[in-house]
């Protein structure tokens, strides 16, 4: 790990616990983007060919054929886009829950006006229970949406239990996925997800712009996108365009081309240490902080079961802002959100961080 820290110039001169709001920028990604840059002036600039590639790493990383992944600009258009090409009928219900960043809320309120019912289950100890969706599903459940690792309270859901529960009712599994892939395993056959939507500027490592959306192969047929894009098409009509068979259906038009550079370096470095090794040095490093943080006078936001955490602990205490404050002036780089203070433990980091972010919140709070 020691040699892809260094390729993080940012962890020279401040303590980087924050990838769970945007990732820092290596040497790989900006090498990758320059050198795409390059390219272009020489007339090569061959974007989609690198998107194809980017596609084809995220489908490595996550356990899916290819074309079962369409690439999207972030986590919410690929949301979005599933939302509004399934075929919702009046009465029908999607299951979401109270701890969603909005980016899993508005494409399924929007499914409303077709007299679609939202149901939200609500959270216990910072994470969504499996029995409370059970209380909630019924016949009439279309799809359940959920984050695999929730934005405020590091809650990580198990997939595999959930998808059981959803198939068993005939309803589809989707899966928002931009705090989980690229930190933790992800195995999309044997979690049986059914769409998994992913942005590239957290835990992937890249920059803003891109991202990924797997949609089961099985599923496509039945997806009608609401907008169509030429990328989406293998046969153009004035009449009625042919869409791909594959996820490609679900694309639009022209990418970022940058973006999907700069991700594509980034996934291919994640892929070569290894997601098993980096899941193990992010849940150390969170879990130490959490050990530490639990001694001290301050409330944990974060679930209390091991199994039900990720790289993300957030706690408060009195006055969170003027903590936050405090450590942002001592050279950290966290988050202050609506639950508390949230630090996130990239791969990158190390336990001598760890320990002296512990040290100066002890200090503070007393
Ligand atoms: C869980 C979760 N979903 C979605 C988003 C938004 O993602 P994007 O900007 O890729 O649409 C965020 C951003 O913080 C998030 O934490």
């Amino acid at each position: 790990m020691k040699d892809f820290r260094e390729s993080f110039p940012i962890t020279e001169h401040v303590i980087y616990l924050n990838t769970a709001n945007h990732s820092p920028p290596s040497t790989h990604v900006k090498k990758a983007i320059q050198d795409f840059l390059l390219d272009w002036d020489n007339l090569q600039r061959r974007g989609d060919y690198k998107v194809d590639l980017a596609n084809n790493s995220f489908a490595k990383l996550i356990g899916s054929d290819s074309d079962e992944i369409a690439c999207q600009p972030n986590t919410s258009r690929g949301l979005s886009t599933i939302a509004s090409s399934i075929d919702f009928r009046n009465g029908e219900n999607v299951i979401v829950n109270e701890l969603e960043n909005w980016a899993n809320i508005y494409p399924w309120t929007l499914q409303r006006k077709k007299g679609v019912e939202v149901r939200i289950v609500d959270a216990t100890d910072g994470a969504i229970l499996l029995e409370d969706i059970e209380k909630m599903i019924d016949d009439r459940t279309k799809v359940v949406s959920i984050s695999q690792v929730q934005w405020l309270t590091g809650a990580r859901h198990e997939l595999r239990s959930l998808s059981d529960l959803c198939h068993d009712y005939g309803a589809y599994l989707v899966v928002d996925g931009i705090q989980a892939a690229g930190a933790l395993k992800v195995d999309i056959r044997k979690e049986d997800v059914d769409f998994y939507a992913c942005g590239s500027y957290k835990w992937l490592l890249g920059p803003s712009g891109a991202g990924f959306l797997y949609a089961k192969k099985e599923h496509l047929p039945n997806l009608t996108p609401l907008e169509v894009g030429y990328r989406a098409v293998v046969e153009n009509s004035l009449k009625e365009p042919l869409l791909h068979k594959t996820a490609k259906k679900l694309e639009f038009g022209e990418p970022s081309y940058l973006s999907f550079v700069g991700t594509l370096e980034s996934i291919v470095h994640i892929i070569r240490l290894g997601t098993d090794r980096i899941e193990r040095q992010i849940i150390s490093l969170a879990q130490r902080l959490y050990d530490g943080l639990s001694s001290l006078d301050v409330k944990l936001v974060s679930p209390e079961e091991p199994r039900l955490r990720s790289g993300v602990i957030s706690f408060t205490a009195n006055n969170p802002e003027h903590i936050y404050n405090k450590l942002t002036d001592a050279g950290y780089v966290l988050s202050l959100r609506p639950a508390g203070i949230r630090v996130s433990t990239g791969f990158f980091n190390t336990m001598d961080e760890i320990d002296s972010l512990i040290e100066d919140v002890a200090r503070l709070v007393g």
